[in-house]
Order: structure tokens, then C-alpha cells, then sequence
């Protein structure tokens, strides 16, 4: 009996909130009939009867904007627009099986398509169908939270570095170092380097894409950004950086070493290639350094004290200055 007066009252509720009279509530609504027909939309207002909580804090959401133009077809706004026609499942009061997008449901593949409906646009510029990420299962629940938002905008489920750390523990171990990217302190962000929805083939090497390493449409990596001035391009510039990037001299993250190098004195750096043995091996041959070089002498291992230019110059092949 109180079953059956709940789903009378529901349409009642519907009814107040669409016109203004509701003394002669209407008395044909026929819930099984609802229930077992074609699935229909039914509006966002409808909701609120049952899921007050979720309801109330929606209009702080970047999703209610479309519900608040009132511009939209249902399909495309508000909590239909999101979790498919609500029309069977307010007539069987409820249930995961009645609505047609129960995030609680759904394989990762389904969210990444119900929320590629809408953002293919501006998240497919990332290739997120080919990223590391998407083939890992990891999708945009994982770190999206529409209804509880740790951070209002992006919607994340937690603070940035947080939520990255989540499930890459060793990373926050590289921020603890003794040089780094201030990310902890909160001056840089995992995403100042990268595209938590992947990125397309990169041409500074292919090793980068696998690790989403942002870069402009022209390919330059994402360091250039904050780092102007190793930009470019330059008349003279080191074959080095455009081949491996930046990270074949720096640990991004962190490092142990002075400049975040990856090696503690810069000219084991150096000599890694410019070795004149043949491990170094360019297209232009063996590197070798200047015949006029002699290691014996010890000023000659400070080799940025004379090739000041490292990353490139305008004025000398030497990269002197
Ligand atoms: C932008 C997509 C989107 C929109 C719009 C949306 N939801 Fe959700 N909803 C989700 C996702 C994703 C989850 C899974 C939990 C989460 O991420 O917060 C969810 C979970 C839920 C849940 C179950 C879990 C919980 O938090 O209680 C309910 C109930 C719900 N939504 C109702 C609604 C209602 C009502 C509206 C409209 C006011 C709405 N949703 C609008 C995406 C959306
Ligand atoms: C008559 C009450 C009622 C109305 C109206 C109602 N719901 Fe629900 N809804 C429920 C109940 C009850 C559950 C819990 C089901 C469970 O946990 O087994 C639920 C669960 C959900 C879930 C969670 C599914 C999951 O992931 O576990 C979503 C999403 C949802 N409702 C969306 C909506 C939307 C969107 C509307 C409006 C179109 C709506 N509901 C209207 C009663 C209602
Ligand atoms: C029906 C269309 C639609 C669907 C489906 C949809 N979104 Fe959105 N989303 C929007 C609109 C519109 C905005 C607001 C954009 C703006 O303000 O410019 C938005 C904004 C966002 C933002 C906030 C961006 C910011 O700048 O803060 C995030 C994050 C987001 N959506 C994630 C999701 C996720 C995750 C899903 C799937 C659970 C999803 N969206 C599904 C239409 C949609
Ligand atoms: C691995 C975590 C992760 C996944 C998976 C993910 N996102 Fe994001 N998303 C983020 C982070 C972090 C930001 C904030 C980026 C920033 O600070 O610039 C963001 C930003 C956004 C934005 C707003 C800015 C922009 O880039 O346009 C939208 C919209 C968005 N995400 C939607 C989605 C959708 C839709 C999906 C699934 C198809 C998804 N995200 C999957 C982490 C993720
Ligand atoms: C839910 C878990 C999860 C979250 C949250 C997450 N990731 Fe991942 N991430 C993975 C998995 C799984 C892989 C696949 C490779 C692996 O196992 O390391 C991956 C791969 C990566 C890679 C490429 C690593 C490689 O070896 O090629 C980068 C870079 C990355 N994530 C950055 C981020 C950033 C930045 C964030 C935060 C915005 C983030 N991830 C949030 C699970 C997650
Ligand atoms: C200053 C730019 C920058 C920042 C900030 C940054 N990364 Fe990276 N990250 C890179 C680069 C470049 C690589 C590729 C390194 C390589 O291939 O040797 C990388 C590699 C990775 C990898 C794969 C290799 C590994 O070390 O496991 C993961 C995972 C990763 N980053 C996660 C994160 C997370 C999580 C954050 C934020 C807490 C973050 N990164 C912040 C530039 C950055
Ligand atoms: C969001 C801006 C930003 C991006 C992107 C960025 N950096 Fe930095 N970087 C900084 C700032 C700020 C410092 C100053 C050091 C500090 O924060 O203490 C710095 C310092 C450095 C240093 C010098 C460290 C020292 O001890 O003097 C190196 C080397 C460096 N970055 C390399 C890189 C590389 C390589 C990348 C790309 C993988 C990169 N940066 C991306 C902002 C950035
Ligand atoms: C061939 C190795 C190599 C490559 C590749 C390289 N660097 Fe460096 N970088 C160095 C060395 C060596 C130093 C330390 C110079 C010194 O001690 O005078 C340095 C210092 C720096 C510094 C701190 C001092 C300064 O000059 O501002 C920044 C920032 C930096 N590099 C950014 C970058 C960026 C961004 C890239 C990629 C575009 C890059 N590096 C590629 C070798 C390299
Ligand atoms: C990853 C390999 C690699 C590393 C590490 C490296 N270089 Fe180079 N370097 C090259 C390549 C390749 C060229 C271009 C040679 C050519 O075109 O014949 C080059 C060119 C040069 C040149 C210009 C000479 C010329 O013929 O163009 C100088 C000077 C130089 N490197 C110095 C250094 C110093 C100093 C270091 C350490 C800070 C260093 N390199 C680290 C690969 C490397
Ligand atoms: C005292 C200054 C000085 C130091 C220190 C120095 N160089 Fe040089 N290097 C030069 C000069 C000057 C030239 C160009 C004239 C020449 O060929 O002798 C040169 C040329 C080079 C060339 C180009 C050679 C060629 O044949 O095109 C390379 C490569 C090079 N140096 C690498 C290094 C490396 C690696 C170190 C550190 C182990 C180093 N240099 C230390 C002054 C120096």
C-alpha cells in the first residue's frame, strides 16, 4: 500500500514543479505502463525528489550551465545528459539497472564514450582512445568526480599531485630530492609537463609518447614553455637536444645532481657521447671533441666553462658563446 502511494506521489511532485497549480493532480498516471514502455526522457527537476543531495549541489557544477540556458535537448543537458533517459527508472523508483549510465555499471570503456559525447572536441585533440592511460583502464572517473569535486575547477577527485601520486608512488619519491621541480611546494604542476590524456607521436622522440609528454603542435616540448630562452631555434644548435629532448641530460623530476643532471659531474655527461670510441654515435660519424682537448689537463673537464652555449648558440659552431 505505501509502495503505491509513494508512486502516486512522485508525478505529483513532477506536476508542481511544471505548473503552478497543483490542486487537481491528475490521476491517470500509470507507472507500469511507464515502466515497461519506450524509455523517455523526463527532465533534471524530476530527480531532485530522490536525490536531493546530488540535486542541490549542482548548480556550482560546469554542467549545470546548460541546464540554466534551458537551450538544450534533454539528451544533451543536464543529468539525462550524463546518465541516459531517466524515464524508466523513476518509474520503477529507482534501481541501477533502470538507468541507462550507472557509472557504478559501466565498464571504463563506457564512461570514456559517455563523456566523449560532449568532449571529443577539446579531449580528443589529447588521442586519449591511444593513450597509456585509456589502455590502462584508467578513464575519466578515475580522476574526475563529477558530484563530490575535491578541486572546483577541472572537477578533480583530489588535488593534483595527489591524485597523480595515487598510483605513481615512486614519482613523489623524485620531488623529494635534493634538486627539483618545485611540485610539492605547488609553484609547477604534473601538467605543466604533461597530458594526463595522452599525446600524439612526438618528434623528439618516440619514446615520449608512451610518457605523455606535452608538446605544441610544431613538437616542442612542453620545457620550452617556462624555459624560453633554451627555445630557439638557433643558428648553431646542439644535435643533442633535438634528438632526445631535453631529458637526455636532465631527470625531469628530480635529481641528486646540481641543474637536475643526470649525472653528478657534467663532463661524464659529456663524454657519454663525446667519447671518440664510437658509443656516441651520430649521423655525422663518431663524436669525438677538439684534437686541441687535453683531458690531462684538468680545466679541460669543466666543459661548460668554455662551451657556455650548451644548448644552442647564434654566434659560434663551437657552441662557445
Ligand atoms: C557530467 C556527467 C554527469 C552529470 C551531468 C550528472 N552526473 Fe550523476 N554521476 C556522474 C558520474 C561520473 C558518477 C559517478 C560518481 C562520480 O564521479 O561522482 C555519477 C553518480 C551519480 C549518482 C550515484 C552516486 C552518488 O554520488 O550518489 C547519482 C544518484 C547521480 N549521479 C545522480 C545525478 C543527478 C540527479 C544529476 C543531475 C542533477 C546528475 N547525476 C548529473 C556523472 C554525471
Ligand atoms: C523515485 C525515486 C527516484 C527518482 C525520481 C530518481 N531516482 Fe535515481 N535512484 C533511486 C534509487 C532508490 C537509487 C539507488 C539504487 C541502488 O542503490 O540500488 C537510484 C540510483 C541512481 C543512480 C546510481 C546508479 C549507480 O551508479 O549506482 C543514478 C546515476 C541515478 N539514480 C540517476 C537518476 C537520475 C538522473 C534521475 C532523474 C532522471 C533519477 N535518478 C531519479 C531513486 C530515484
Ligand atoms: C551532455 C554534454 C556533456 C557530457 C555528457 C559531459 N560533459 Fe563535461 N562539460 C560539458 C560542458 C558544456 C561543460 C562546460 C564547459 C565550459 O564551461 O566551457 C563541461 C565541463 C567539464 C569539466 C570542467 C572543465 C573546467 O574547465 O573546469 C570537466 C572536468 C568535465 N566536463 C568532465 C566530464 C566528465 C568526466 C564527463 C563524463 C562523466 C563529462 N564531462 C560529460 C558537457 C558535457
Ligand atoms: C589520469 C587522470 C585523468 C583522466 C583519465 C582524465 N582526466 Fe581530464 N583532466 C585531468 C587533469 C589533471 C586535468 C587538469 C589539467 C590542468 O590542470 O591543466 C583535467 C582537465 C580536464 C578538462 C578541462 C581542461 C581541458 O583539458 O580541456 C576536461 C573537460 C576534462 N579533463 C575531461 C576529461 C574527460 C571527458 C575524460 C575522459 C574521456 C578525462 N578528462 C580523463 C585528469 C584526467
Ligand atoms: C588510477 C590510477 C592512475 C592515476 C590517478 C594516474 N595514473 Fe598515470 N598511469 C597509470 C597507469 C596504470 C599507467 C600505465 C603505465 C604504468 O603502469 O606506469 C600510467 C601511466 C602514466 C604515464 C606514462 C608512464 C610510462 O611509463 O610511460 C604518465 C606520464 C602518467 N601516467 C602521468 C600521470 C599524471 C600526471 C597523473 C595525474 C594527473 C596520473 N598519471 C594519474 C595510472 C594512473
Ligand atoms: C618539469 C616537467 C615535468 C613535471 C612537472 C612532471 N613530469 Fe613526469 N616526466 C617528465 C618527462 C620529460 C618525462 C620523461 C622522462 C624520460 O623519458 O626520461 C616524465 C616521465 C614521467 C613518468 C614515467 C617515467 C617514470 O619516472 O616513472 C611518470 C609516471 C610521470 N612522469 C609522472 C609524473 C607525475 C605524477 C607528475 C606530478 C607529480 C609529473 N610527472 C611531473 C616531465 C615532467
Ligand atoms: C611550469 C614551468 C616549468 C616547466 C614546464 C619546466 N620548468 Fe624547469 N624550472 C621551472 C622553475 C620555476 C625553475 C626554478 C627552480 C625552482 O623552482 O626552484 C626550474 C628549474 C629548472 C632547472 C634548473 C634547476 C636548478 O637547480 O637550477 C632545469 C635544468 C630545468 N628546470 C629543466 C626543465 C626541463 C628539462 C623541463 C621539461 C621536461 C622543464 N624544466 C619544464 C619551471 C618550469
Ligand atoms: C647535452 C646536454 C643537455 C641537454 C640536451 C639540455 N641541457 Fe640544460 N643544461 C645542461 C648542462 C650541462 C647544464 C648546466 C650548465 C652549467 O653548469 O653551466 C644545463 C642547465 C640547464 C638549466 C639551468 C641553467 C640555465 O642555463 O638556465 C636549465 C633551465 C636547462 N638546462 C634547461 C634545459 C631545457 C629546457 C632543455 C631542452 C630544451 C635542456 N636543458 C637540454 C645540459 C643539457
Ligand atoms: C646524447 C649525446 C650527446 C651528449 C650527452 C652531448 N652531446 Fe654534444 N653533440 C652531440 C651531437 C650528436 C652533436 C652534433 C655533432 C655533429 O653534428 O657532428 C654535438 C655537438 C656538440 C658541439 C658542437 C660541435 C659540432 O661539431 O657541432 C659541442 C661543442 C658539444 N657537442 C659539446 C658538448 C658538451 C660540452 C656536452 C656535455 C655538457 C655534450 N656535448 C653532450 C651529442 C651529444
Ligand atoms: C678551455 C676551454 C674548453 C674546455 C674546458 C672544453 N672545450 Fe671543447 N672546445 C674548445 C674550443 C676553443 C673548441 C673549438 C676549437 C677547436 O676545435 O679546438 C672546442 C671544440 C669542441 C668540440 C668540437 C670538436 C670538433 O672537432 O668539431 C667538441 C665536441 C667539444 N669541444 C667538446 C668538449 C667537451 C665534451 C668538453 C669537456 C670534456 C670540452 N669540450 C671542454 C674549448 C674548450
Amino acid at each position: 500500500m505505501l509502495k503505491w502511494i509513494g508512486i502516486l506521489a512522485l508525478p505529483l511532485a513532477l506536476c508542481a514543479q511544471a505548473t503552478a497549480p497543483q490542486a487537481a493532480a491528475p490521476q491517470t498516471a500509470a507507472p507500469q505502463a511507464a515502466a515497461s514502455g519506450p524509455n523517455h526522457y523526463v527532465g533534471s527537476a524530476v530527480c531532485k525528489t530522490c536525490h536531493p543531495d546530488v540535486t542541490l549541489n549542482f548548480y556550482k557544477n560546469p554542467h549545470y550551465k546548460s541546464v540554466a540556458s534551458g537551450k538544450e535537448a534533454p539528451e544533451k543537458t543536464g543529468c539525462e545528459g550524463c546518465h541516459g533517459a531517466g524515464g524508466n527508472h523513476v518509474a520503477a523508483r529507482g534501481g541501477k539497472m533502470t538507468i541507462p549510465h550507472a557509472f557504478s555499471q559501466m565498464t571504463p570503456k563506457q564512461v570514456l564514450d559517455d563523456c566523449l559525447q560532449c568532449h571529443s572536441k577539446d579531449i580528443s585533440k589529447a588521442n586519449i582512445q591511444r593513450s597509456i592511460h585509456t589502455e590502462s583502464d584508467v578513464v575519466c572517473s578515475n580522476c574526475h568526480s563529477i558530484h563530490k569535486p575535491a578541486t572546483p575547477k577541472f572537477l578533480l577527485t583530489k588535488v593534483q599531485r595527489e591524485l597523480c601520486y595515487d598510483c605513481h608512488q615512486s614519482v613523489r619519491a623524485q620531488f623529494d630530492m635534493p634538486v627539483k621541480h618545485r611540485v610539492n611546494e605547488g609553484a609547477v604542476q604534473c601538467s605543466d609537463c604533461h597530458n594526463p590524456h595522452g599525446t600524439f607521436a612526438s618528434t623528439w622522440s618516440t619514446g615520449l609518447n608512451s610518457r605523455m609528454v606535452d608538446q605544441s603542435p610544431g613538437g616542442e616540448e612542453a620545457c620550452v614553455k617556462c624555459h624560453q630562452e633554451k627555445r630557439g631555434p638557433f643558428v648553431y644548435e646542439h644535435a643533442a637536444i633535438r634528438v632526445g629532448g631535453c631529458e637526455t641530460c636532465h631527470s625531469p623530476h628530480g635529481s641528486m645532481y646540481s641543474k637536475l643532471l643526470r649525472r653528478p659531474v657534467v663532463y661524464t655527461l659529456c663524454l657519454e657521447c663525446h667519447n671518440g670510441a664510437g658509443s656516441g654515435v651520430s649521423a655525422a660519424g663518431v663524436l669525438g671533441q677538439s684534437s686541441a682537448h687535453n683531458m690531462l689537463d684538468p680545466r679541460f673537464q669543466n666543459c661548460t666553462l668554455c662551451h657556455s652555449r650548451i644548448h644552442g648558440s647564434n654566434s659560434d659552431a663551437n657552441l662557445l658563446r
